[in-house]
């Protein structure tokens, strides 16, 4: 094992330099060099690198985004995109490819198996949807963000007698929306895998302002919709070489909705890009220098096609296959019931 390419894919998070840095470090104390693509699979499928010292990565652990860029390049997506990525791998001479995102570009590792490539996933994304791993990197900076918003929010909720909507992050899962409404102790939580009922919602509203509490913060994922209308709201068109939609704008149909059934004044926020800039928190550094660490060790044992996942306490080998083919991962019962809990 002398040489590994590392790429880096799909919608940044905090943390992915630090996931960067480990691997540069850690590769570099086993006599091996590190090349990094730019701008995910993009990089390998053109052949855009540069080589990665100790000096590049040094500084770089508290600072969000990818030093090597990203993108939603799909290269089976383009015309000969798996054969000239191959191509690549090989005219660079790696032994391995680790790749770090979300199950777009860990689906795109898993994938380039069957032509040749051997390659080792390191779960980042916001969105906390990787099955097989309990936190991805990012997603503990991104819940942050939202309790700080919900934080703030409150403030001049009570101060107006407002109700604040909070629409946050997350695609088709609610983990953002749940974990931080509930670490900023929010009034409503709404998520893609709960249907809601608008006049529930406007209920706890009620019923708050019968307890005295006459403003309420509500937090809505972006994916999240009411029950009966069978589809997820949207601001833009088209797909993203992933086929995925440009979701957002929940949080102004939720506000219209409860305009017609509610005389109390209604604000929207939308967090957006907000949750997945800025520095990593201290749990996302951790996981990505344990992760980073892992998938050098996983190249040097000459075990691929695998994902370095955090049970919570260790970092363990999973198959990419078994990831790709149970993500997106849903929200465990027992914590989805905990949101009913508060208001
Ligand atoms: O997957 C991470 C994520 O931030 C989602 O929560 C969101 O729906 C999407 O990326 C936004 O994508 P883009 O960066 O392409 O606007």
């Amino acid at each position: 094992m002398d040489k590994v390419g590392l790429i880096t894919g799909g919608g940044d998070s905090p943390g992915i330099n630090g996931a960067i840095r480990a691997v540069v470090r850690k590769a570099r104390d086993e006599d091996m060099d590190v090349v990094g693509f730019k701008n995910g699979w993009a990089g390998l499928l053109k052949d855009d690198k540069e080589v990665l010292t100790r000096g590049d990565v040094s500084g770089i652990l508290p600072i969000g985004g990818t030093l090597l860029g990203s993108s939603r390049t799909n290269p089976f997506s383009v015309q000969d995109g798996p054969e000239k990525t191959y191509e690549n791998y090989k005219k660079n001479d790696l032994d391995a490819v680790i790749a770090i995102g979300g199950d777009d570009t860990l689906g795109v590792a898993h994938k380039l198996r069957d032509f040749g490539v051997n390659a080792v996933g390191i779960p980042q994304t916001i969105d906390n949807d990787l099955a097989e791993t309990e936190y991805s990197i990012g997603f503990s900076s991104a819940l942050t963000q939202v309790m700080k918003a919900v934080d703030q929010l409150h403030t001049t909720a009570y101060s107006h007698h407002r109700i604040m909507i909070l629409e946050v992050m997350g695609r088709d899962s609610g983990w953002i929306a749940l974990f931080g409404g509930l670490a900023g102790g929010a009034d409503s939580i709404l998520v893609p895998e709960e249907p809601f009922n608008i006049k529930d919602v406007k209920g706890r509203i009620k019923e708050r302002e019968a307890a005295g509490k006459n403003f309420s913060i509500v937090v809505i994922s972006e994916g999240a919709s009411p029950k009966g209308l069978d589809q997820q709201i949207t601001r833009e068109t088209g797909t993203d070489s992933f086929g995925h939609v440009k979701l957002g704008g929940i949080g102004h149909y939720l506000k219209d909705q409860l305009d017609a059934i509610l005389e109390m004044p209604i604000r929207v926020t939308t967090l957006a890009y907000l949750q997945r800039g800025g520095e990593p928190t201290a749990f996302d550094r951790l996981l990505a220098t344990r992760c980073g660490i892992s998938a050098v060790e996983f190249c040097l044992e000459g075990e691929f096609d695998l994902m370095t996942s955090f049970d919570g306490s260790e970092v363990e080998p999973v198959s990419l296959e078994k990831v790709i083919a149970n993500s997106p991962k849903p929200i465990d019962d027992d914590l989805l019931r905990m949101k009913d809990l508060f208001y």
